[in-house]
């Protein structure tokens, strides 16, 4: 089975993979009333290191408050030590977390008041979202016949897991077509991000993004504009056409998951040079050394965990964002 582990934090217990299950009549599976995060474990020279842990719990207890979710049954901190806790149980060295809090019981009258909100957290076995190749071949794009939310109907800054049928519809039209991923337009026209990743735009000197009030801030987002602040590259955040993808040196999406992938077409239009460019590989490598321990910034947003004994035998897995 794919995504396997040995174990499952649930609700405060480390559960073994195969009890960490939900009954039917749980109302997140009905209605998508549930928050989650993806975050990685990388590793390291100094062992497993979980990449800007603290932010990624961050941004889970802002989801749950756009979701309106009031009271929770752990802290931030209960939840960061949760979250060291089942990757150290499961020995992994490398891997992808997965918390989520959910409606777990009642609220079946379509109000989160009247549910209770459970947490788990599962880890798995991890290898490249995009592929082996995307790295330096770069993956082929289309602009989607789906809409980004409206920041007035699902809202863009909670990773609701409702609000991922949007992504789903897009990425599976765009596999169906033949393309690797989606990018989706916002209400008004301009560009908002892809299915699992923020997007950026290089044009000469200077990096563009959406701006963040119609995206989801991503973590990776916010990482490549630090370190386009190390290399003295200005990032202008203001609405993007889908022209100016068509005319930009060079344009990537980055998240968790995908890392730095560069788009080498869009639209059947190819775009720079038809391959990652010199820019994307920058951050690319930047990226890649930042989560394994080998950049000045690295000691501020790893959180190392001990070594593990040995390695379970697990099987691997692609998939989330
Ligand atoms: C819609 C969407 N945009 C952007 C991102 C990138 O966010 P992050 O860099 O925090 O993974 C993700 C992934 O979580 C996402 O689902």
């Amino acid at each position: 089975m794919k995504y396997r582990s040995r174990y499952v934090w649930l609700n405060g217990k480390l559960l073994p993979f195969e009890e960490a299950t939900l009954h039917f009549l749980t109302p997140a599976l009905h209605y998508g009333i549930s928050v989650f995060e993806g975050i990685r474990c990388y590793d390291t020279e100094e062992g497993p290191a979980v990449f800007r842990l603290p932010e990624h719990i961050a941004r889970l207890y802002r989801s749950a408050r756009v979701l309106g979710f009031r009271e929770l049954p752990f802290t931030e901190d209960e939840l960061i030590a949760a979250v060291r806790r089942v990757v150290a149980a499961n020995g992994f060295t490398e891997c992808y977390i997965r918390p989520l809090i959910y409606l777990a019981e009642d609220g079946w009258n379509l109000s989160v008041d009247a549910g209770v909100p459970h947490i788990g957290v599962a880890v798995w076995e991890w290898t490249k979202y995009l592929g082996e190749e995307a790295l330096g071949r770069g993956v082929r794009a289309q602009v989607s016949s789906y809409t980004r939310h409206h920041p007035n109907a699902t809202m863009s800054k909670a990773k609701i897991s409702g609000n991922y049928v949007n992504s789903v519809l897009a990425k599976t039209e765009s596999v169906r077509l033949g393309f690797d991923e989606a990018i989706l337009l916002d209400g008004q026209g301009y560009v908002a991000e892809c299915t699992g990743e923020n997007l950026f735009l290089v044009r000469g000197e200077t990096l563009y993004t959406p701006p963040a009030a119609v995206v989801l801030e991503g973590i990776t987002r916010d990482t490549i504009i630090t370190l386009a602040g190390e290399f003295s590259m200005p990032v202008v955040e203001a609405p993007v056409s889908r022209d100016q993808l068509y005319i930009a040196d060079e344009v990537f999406v980055c998240g968790t998951a995908a890392e730095v992938i560069a788009l080498r077409e869009i639209d059947f239009r190819t775009i720079g040079a038809g391959r990652t460019g010199p820019v994307a590989r920058r951050f690319q490598q930047a990226y890649a050394d930042v989560t394994r321990g080998r950049h000045a910034l690295s000691r501020a947003w790893l959180d190392y965990l001990p070594v593990p004994a040995a390695r379970p035998a697990s099987a691997s897995a692609t998939g989330a964002h």
